[in-house]
């Protein structure tokens, strides 16, 4: 590895805070990975089929699973969506810059790759520094999916990003660790309905207090309206389990070399060879901003099983567990 000012070169991939390099780049039809508040994304410019085909095939993800868009602020929105509810509009205002994805009618001009023929498009403006400072000197907004392939763990850091793609990308722009640490909310509308697609970093109970009543979707999975709530997804390579009773999971699996994902207390059993306690405050925000880079360290521990704890249904905590319960599927 080489080392000069922020600039770390490894192989082939720049690893940099320096944003006219990543805009270069993106101004060629490239894609470069780019920190949100939530997770690092895989970000190409709106309207370059080559960027958008190049997202897909990195990611190796289905051509029917939609790619997010993310915007500068508030008032691109009409570059990407119409028809816009004015429930939609309130929750942009309260929420943007922020962990909240709306879904909208889709303008025209954006295209069936980006939405994977869906009349719908997904849209955010994220609240991280170097991602809004890029998104302003941009003359197009950026699609940008989670930075990891289909169905593994999101990545909550560059070097996250590093180890899934490789010299396969060209440029990752470091933003320091996702303060968030899960992926954002998504929410869409029908008949003046507000409908949750997938748990995220903006709390349920946070989104009621703007507009109401939030309907839960059920997914059926076998034609998923919201690909995103795929039952499996999020998932390390190690096998994971989750259980109501640590003790009782430990008992059952003493033959394997075991990890163990905990909420707030550390496990005295002396087999245990890795452990990951989330938030030892008893905080589910905490505790969800470091789930992923937990999941990332068990993952290379060299286990047999992850045995993971069941967390406090309530904020975070559903997203925590969602996240784990598609991991453990
Ligand atoms: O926090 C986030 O949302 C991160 C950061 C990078 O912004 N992005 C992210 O992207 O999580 P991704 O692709 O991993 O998750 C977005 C989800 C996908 O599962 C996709 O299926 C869903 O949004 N989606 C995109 N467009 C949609 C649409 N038109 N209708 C329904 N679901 C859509
Ligand atoms: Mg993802």
């Amino acid at each position: 590895m080489l080392v000069v000012c922020n600039y770390k070169i490894k192989n082939m991939t720049l690893i940099t805070s320096n944003i006219n390099e990543a805009k270069e780049l993106l101004d060629n039809e490239d894609v470069v990975a780019i920190p949100t508040e939530t997770v690092y994304g895989l970000a190409g410019n709106i309207f370059s089929e080559k960027a958008l085909k190049k997202i897909y095939a990195l990611k190796s993800r289905p051509s029917y699973n939609p790619l997010i868009v993310h915007i500068k602020s508030i008032s691109d929105l009409h570059l990407v969506a119409c028809e816009i509810p004015d429930k939609a509009l309130k929750l942009a205002d309260a929420f943007w810059p922020g962990p909240l994805t709306l879904i909208l009618k889709k303008q025209p001009t954006i295209s069936d790759i980006v939405t994977a023929g869906k009349q719908t498009v997904a849209v955010r403006v994220p609240n991280h520094p170097i991602a809004l400072e890029l998104l302003k000197k941009l003359d197009y907004p950026v699609a940008a999916p989670s930075a990891n392939p289909f169905t593994s763990i999101s990545p909550t850091t560059a070097q996250h990003v590093f180890e899934f793609f490789n010299s396969e990308l060209k440029l990752i722009l470091d933003g320091g660790s996702c303060i968030k640490g899960v992926e954002s909310t998504i929410v869409g509308f029908l008949d003046n309905e507000v409908i949750l697609y997938r748990h995220g970093s903006t709390s349920i109970e946070a989104i009621e207090k703007v507009i109401g009543k939030v309907k839960i979707f059920i997914n059926d999975d076998v034609a998923p309206d919201a690909p995103g709530m795929l039952k499996k997804h999020y998932s390390p390579k190690t096998p994971i389990i989750r259980t109501d009773s640590i003790e009782e999971s430990i008992k059952l699996h003493s033959n394997k070399k075991i990890g163990l994902l905990l909420f707030n207390t550390e496990n005295t059993d002396l087999n245990i060879e890795c452990q990951e306690i989330l938030s030892k405050d008893s905080d589910l925000e905490e505790a969800a901003s470091n789930l992923f880079a937990a999941l990332h360290r068990l993952d290379k521990c060299k286990l047999e099983l992850i045995i993971a704890e069941k967390f406090p249904n309530k904020g975070q905590g559903k997203t925590i567990n969602d996240r784990l319960s598609r991991a453990t599927k």
